[in-house]
């Protein structure tokens, strides 16, 4: 084969079937590689043209089709299949050659990964890609770490596939090592938060103002064209609409309400603990879907215990209180993830620069919304600014909407409507504004058991107290 092909990808499901051809479609030739010859067979078929795109189930055929330094993509499930497919590409690479994976994979699996190849002068990037299977082919934002000369060589293909916000790529170089993948960590975590913030929402006008499903879709539908606008909730409008198939009514109402998850959210709330960032919102989301596992045990806890009943709001005023709670929490959500980030930064080394983070969710990925500009913005006026909540510019938006987070979350206290994230945004939010918080007692108490010290408001120094009275 005289002709080398400009990008490859390993991994031909629907995610690798659809980035290959965005790749082809913006001008590169690319070449697949998969080890299910229906998968190959359907590339070819679809590309239409082997020149542009090709695919075999060989590696070598696949690796020799490749231009030098090749830029090999992996889009294969995170664990062991990523290693498995490194192993098996070895022998044929060349030094200079990039391997970048695309999965969700664990950011100390990438660190380990990156270091293991860079002896054999083997470039490794972890690149998280959002926005599902239409993403990865109209233009997802992708986010890469790894080496930063290596960059260029697919910062052009990555920068044509990638979706645009007003012109501009979702996607940059993001900092050094597995600096990608735990973006994209940090991301799905986001992602969590916003999904079971979505859910609440939905919970409370339909138990609260008994809300149909086509009053649903266009309440979300208005949002999706205010200040809320965002893919989720354009897709959540879209959901209450879609009627079942395989009977009668709308789909989301036969739907099981046991939430599966993969891991990232998780990930991302067991690292914020490591790091010691509070990201109370995104913790909850993930209980929220281990709570909802339990499907069998809340039947039975259900038929014990009785529930009050649910008062009625207007349907005016409830709309409007949720709106402006829904937004106030998306706002501590998006907070919390980027304060995780930007500590993270400082713990691993990753350099990352937060607007150019906020700048690259503006499009393509799961977690895009209006308010990303507004972030972006708010931390170019202030590349130091620890948390969302220190910008000047957010202070109106959040004091603006506070009060109906506070109403919506007391009528979820009084009615029997679990609010967990919406109440966990405002818990961080007056704990996080708080200039004294009671934790002195708790300093107290350590040191009354356990001689653990404490420090004074007054006074200098590290001091204990003999407490108990003889
Ligand atoms: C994205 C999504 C994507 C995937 C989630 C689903 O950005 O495109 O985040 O990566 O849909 O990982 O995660 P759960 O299965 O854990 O909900």
């Amino acid at each position: 084969m005289d002709k080398k092909y400009d990008f490859g990808l390993v991994g031909l499901g629907v995610m690798g079937r659809n980035f290959i051809l965005n790749v082809a479609d913006n001008g590169f030739t690319a070449f697949g590689n998969d080890l299910d010859k229906e998968k190959v067979d359907a590339l070819i078929k679809e590309g239409g043209d082997t020149s542009k795109v090709n695919a075999s189930t060989d590696n070598k055929v696949f690796l020799e089709a490749l231009s030098k330094p090749r830029k090999i993509m992996l889009l294969v499930p995170a664990g062991k299949v990523v290693d498995i497919v490194i192993e098996s590409l070895l022998p044929n690479l060349d030094e200079g050659d990039l391997i970048i994976d695309g999965g969700n994979s664990f950011y100390t699996d990438t660190d380990r990964r990156e270091s293991y190849l860079a002896k054999k002068g083997i470039n490794f990037f972890g690149a998280g890609v959002s926005g599902g299977a239409k993403g990865a082919r109209r233009g997802p934002s992708i986010m890469p770490g790894g080496n930063k000369e290596a960059y260029q060589h697919v910062k052009p293909i990555f920068e044509a596939v990638a979706a645009k916000y007003q012109g501009e790529p979702c996607v940059t170089y993001l900092g050094p090592k597995s600096a990608g993948n735990y973006v994209k960590m940090v991301h799905n975590g986001i992602e969590y938060g916003l999904m079971q913030l979505t859910s609440e929402i939905y919970d409370v006008l339909k138990k609260g103002g008994d809300y149909t499903n086509d009053e649903l879709h266009a309440t979300f539908h208005k949002w999706n064209a205010g200040r809320l606008q965002s893919f989720l909730v354009e897709i959540t409008s879209e959901i209450f609409e879609q009627e079942d198939d395989l009977g009668d009514g709308r789909l989301v109402d036969k739907i099981l309400d046991k939430a599966k998850q993969k891991g990232t959210g998780k990930w991302t709330s067991q690292n914020a603990m490591d790091l010691g960032i509070p990201v109370p919102t995104i913790d909850v989301a993930v209980s929220m879907r281990e709570i909802s596992a339990l499907k069998e045990e809340r039947i039975k806890a259900d038929e014990l215990y009785d529930r009050p009943i649910v008062k009625h709001m207007n349907k005016g005023p409830l709309e409007k209180m949720t709106e402006e709670a829904l937004y106030f929490s998306f706002i501590m959500t998006y907070a919390q993830g980027l304060h995780q980030l930007a500590d993270a930064s400082r713990e691993y080394g990753y350099e990352l620069d937060i607007a150019e983070i906020a700048k690259i969710w503006r499009a393509g990925c799961i977690i895009r919304a209006g308010l990303l500009a507004d972030i972006t913005e708010a931390f170019r006026a202030d590349d130091s600014l620890p948390n969302l909540l220190l910008s000047p510019t957010f202070v109106k938006k959040v004091q603006g909407t506070v009060d109906s987070a506070r109403e919506l979350v007391a009528f979820g206290a009084i009615n029997g409507i679990p609010l967990p994230g919406l109440s966990n945004s405002l818990t961080y939010f007056d704990a996080y504004t708080s200039s004294r918080l009671p934790l002195n007692l708790i300093q107290a108490q350590r040191d009354y058991f356990g001689s653990h010290t404490y420090e004074r408001l007054d006074k200098e120094g590290i001091f204990h107290t003999e407490w108990e009275k003889e």
